[in-house]
């Protein structure tokens, strides 16, 4: 194939320039020049003019707003992030550090499909008639295969295909047996090259393709590395496409960068319907997905595995398995309840604070660090709490990482009861948000987060006043709620307690 001829765009000011040159001729930006491939050399004006000729425009009102068909992949928790399951044509980004478990966890989705899609097949088969695997007919639109032969009739999709980009294949059937899918007819097909990719999805049209991962993939039309933010972004942007036309959900891994945000260029994530993002610690046995970004369903929601000798199993009563099991209680301990998307989970948050030298350090796992500077000045200024020369340490059990401000108050309480080397009350827990002015505000949805505390059997919470639950109400029996507007209210209430 000849090669295209390649310009430098710049991302800033979107001027461009033949060569790649570090600073941008036209804005002056610095490192702002990658590369794409140049458009056909057709002047802007022909080319509106023949796009013009078969657009066509129709009112919002015409157009039927059919539901999107879902296939469930078979594992509950992966679905429930999903919104329910893969969706036809539809792109899938999912990420997480190396060695987490994305490969399996994949692997294991896309047996379950495949072996779905053969019974389906089988019961097509006795009826006389080809199905694909969601009982539906090729998406509008969808073109037949313009060459190959799959061993389907023309213009329908099915099957499974797992495009390797890391592993050869026989470590893909290693993997494979070890998670015991033996016999699994899932299609492996190791290669990098996108256009190979396109050529195969395009002959097999598989009705979920994972491409692991998208960093390894190149196009041999730009001279940049696999894994610059060129390739990545036109190897996506291409997959995207074939994705949409071809009505073949795609699924794409990518790779996180040191900080643990998603490699690449920001606008895979706007490219993409769905982004979805493994986290948990390696150390513990449990996984959390969370969907960022999902076109098809609400985000937030995430989805707990635990990694067996087996793969990755779905935890689907996971509330209580963020807490560390003290005997006693213990003093720099104190248990929240995040919720997140629809389930409730208690997290234990722990401290410690000791002395510093010259200059105390803060550092905080799984929640953030310049949340916890803020919530250290709050502590000092409204309730008196000084930790200016200690080192002060938060860390959210279990490797979860939790992003919603209701965790202020228990950290908060955390980190006094380390201070004062007292610990809270056995079944104690609290939420809630604080504010700079001192202000403990209400976290959404407060009553249900108290009603699973209730089931677990909780004593004490010490929550915002606006989550206080109505008096005599059943469900929160054997739970002492008290309601706080204020953080010194809290912390003299905590004393009181202790
Ligand atoms: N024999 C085994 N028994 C139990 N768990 C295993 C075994 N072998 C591997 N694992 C688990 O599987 C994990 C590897 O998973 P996987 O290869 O799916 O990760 P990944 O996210 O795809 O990583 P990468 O980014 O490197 O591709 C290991 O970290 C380990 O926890
Ligand atoms: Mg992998």
């Amino acid at each position: 194939m000849a090669k295209e001829k390649t310009l430098f765009t710049c991302n800033e000011c979107g001027g461009s320039s033949p060569k790649w040159l570090g600073k941008c001729p036209h804005c002056n930006a610095w490192n702002t020049l990658i590369e794409s491939v140049a458009e056909s050399s057709v002047p802007a004006k022909n080319r509106f003019a023949s796009l013009a000729k078969t657009a066509a425009v129709t009112a919002l009102a015409d157009i039927e707003a059919s539901d999107v068909e879902r296939t469930p992949t078979g594992h509950d928790e992966l679905d429930r992030v999903l919104g329910g399951g893969i969706v036809e044509g539809g792109v899938v980004l999912i990420g997480g550090d190396p060695g987490i478990g994305k490969s399996t966890l994949l692997l294991q989705a896309l047996d379950s499909l495949q072996r779905r899609w053969e019974a389906a097949q089988g019961a097509a088969g006795k009826r006389g008639a080809a199905l694909d695997m969601s009982d539906a007919g090729p998406p509008q639109g969808a073109k037949a295969p313009s060459g190959g032969s799959g061993p389907r009739e023309a213009g329908q999709r099915g099957g499974t295909l797992y495009v390797t980009g890391e592993e050869s294949g026989a470590q893909v059937a290693l993997r494979a047996r070890r998670l015991g899918l033996d016999g699994s007819k899932v299609n492996v097909l190791a290669e990098i090259q996108l256009e190979k990719i396109l050529a195969t999805l395009d002959a097999h049209r598989p009705a979920v393709a994972v491409i692991d991962s998208i960093q390894t993939v190149y196009s041999e039309q730009l001279t940049s590395a696999p894994g610059s933010v060129a390739q990545v972004r036109e190897c996506a942007a291409h997959l995207t496409r074939a994705a949409k036309a071809s009505g073949t959900a795609i699924v794409l891994v990518g790779h996180v960068t040191k900080e643990g945000a998603l490699a690449g260029p920001r606008v895979l994530e706007h490219m993409v319907d769905t982004v979805l993002y493994f986290e948990g610690d390696t150390h513990s046995s449990f996984r959390l997905i969370r969907a960022i970004k999902n076109r098809f369903g609400a985000v937030n929601e995430i989805g707990v595995f635990a990694m067996t000798e087996k793969g990755l199993k779905g935890v689907s009563n996971p509330s209580a398995i963020f807490l560390s099991q003290h005997s006693e209680p213990v003093p720099g301990s104190c248990v929240m309840v995040t919720l997140e998307g629809t389930r409730p989970m208690l997290v234990e948050i722990q401290a410690l604070v000791d002395t510093g030298g010259p200059s105390p350090r803060r550092l905080s796992v799984g929640l953030d660090r310049d949340r916890l500077a803020m919530l250290l000045a709050v502590l000092h200024r409204h309730a008196g709490v000084a930790c200016m020369d200690q080192d002060v340490f938060v860390n959210a059990v279990g490797g979860v990482r939790i992003t919603e401000p209701a965790a202020d108050l228990a950290v908060m309480l955390a980190i006094t009861s380390s201070l004062r080397g007292k610990a809270l009350p056995k079944g104690f827990l609290a939420f809630g948000e604080v504010g700079l002015a001192g202000e403990v505000r209400p976290a959404p949805r407060g009553q249900e987060r108290l009603k699973e505390a209730a089931k677990l059997g909780f004593s004490v919470a010490v929550v915002p006043k606006a989550n206080m639950p109505k008096k005599n109400d059943k469900a929160f029996e054997g739970l002492t709620v008290h309601g706080v507007e204020r953080i010194e209210e809290a912390m003299e209430l905590a004393r009181s307690l202790t």
